[in-house]
């Protein structure tokens, strides 16, 4: 089953009198349950791709259809209800809220979508237990590690049971060690039936996909 497809995806950004066309007629489909990796070198396209594939930014040009759902057609909050409800984010730098307790943070987006908080609470746990971080559910966000945090990040992606999985660069801020923790748990949140989108410069990871998507000049130049 198709989770994401993009047809001729283009995206061109508009300033003063200059602009600039970061994606050229992208077309791709992810199947539910794959793992993805998509590398290419700076400036080439791949964060404006990943902002739009996660409804934070729209396309110029060309359809995105989300779960079979053309995403153009959600706008306002029916866009961000899509967004909390489909897609599950983990950033470079952990985006972690720092007053607030690791699993805390990973019910924060259950919270935004209703959950009571029973419910929010045992998803959140669950997530932890997953990342193994069980024991550092009421740690703030400054006293764990790198990678700590970079596992709650995943939790909090994976609490909501999203569509899909949506990583912008996930090991980029970590050290050998935690970034081989990091790539495991990615493939077992794969194993587990999630479907994951990873942008990355990181062979290792890239090489953990079973699908890489190259950009280049904000054309997709190969598949396979
Ligand atoms: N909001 C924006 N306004 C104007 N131009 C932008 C904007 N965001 C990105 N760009 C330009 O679009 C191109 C693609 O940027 P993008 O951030 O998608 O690259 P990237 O592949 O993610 O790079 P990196 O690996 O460095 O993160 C770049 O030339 C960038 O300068
Ligand atoms: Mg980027």
């Amino acid at each position: 089953m198709k989770i994401i497809e993009v047809q001729g995806l283009t995206k061109i950004y508009k300033a003063h009198k200059s602009t600039l066309k970061a994606l050229e007629n992208v077309s791709f489909s992810v199947n539910k349950g794959e793992f993805v990796a998509i590398t290419g070198p700076s400036g080439s396209g791949k964060s404006t791709l990943m902002n739009i594939l996660g409804c934070l930014d729209r396309q110029s040009f060309g359809m995105y259809y989300l779960k079979g759902e053309d995403v153009s057609r959600y706008k306002g909050n029916a866009l961000a209800k899509l967004r909390n409800r489909s897609i599950g984010f983990i950033f470079q730098s952990c985006d972690l809220v720092s007053e607030l307790t690791a699993e805390e943070n990973v019910w924060l987006p259950l919270y935004y979508r209703g959950v009571p908080a029973k419910e929010r609470k045992a998803l959140a746990l669950e997530a932890l237990e997953q990342v193994g971080l069980s024991d550092r559910a009421n740690h703030l966000p400054k006293t764990l590690s790198g990678g700590q945090r970079q596992r709650v990040a995943i939790a909090r992606a994976i609490a909501s049971k999203p569509d899909v999985i949506l990583a912008d660069e996930p090991t980029g801020s970590l050290d050998c060690q935690s970034r081989d923790e990091i790539i495991g748990l990615l493939k077992q949140t794969v194993a587990n039936g999630n479907t994951v989108i990873a942008i990355t410069h990181d062979l290792t990871l890239a090489n953990s996909a079973q699908r890489m998507l190259t950009i280049r000049d904000g054309r997709l130049h190969q598949e396979g």
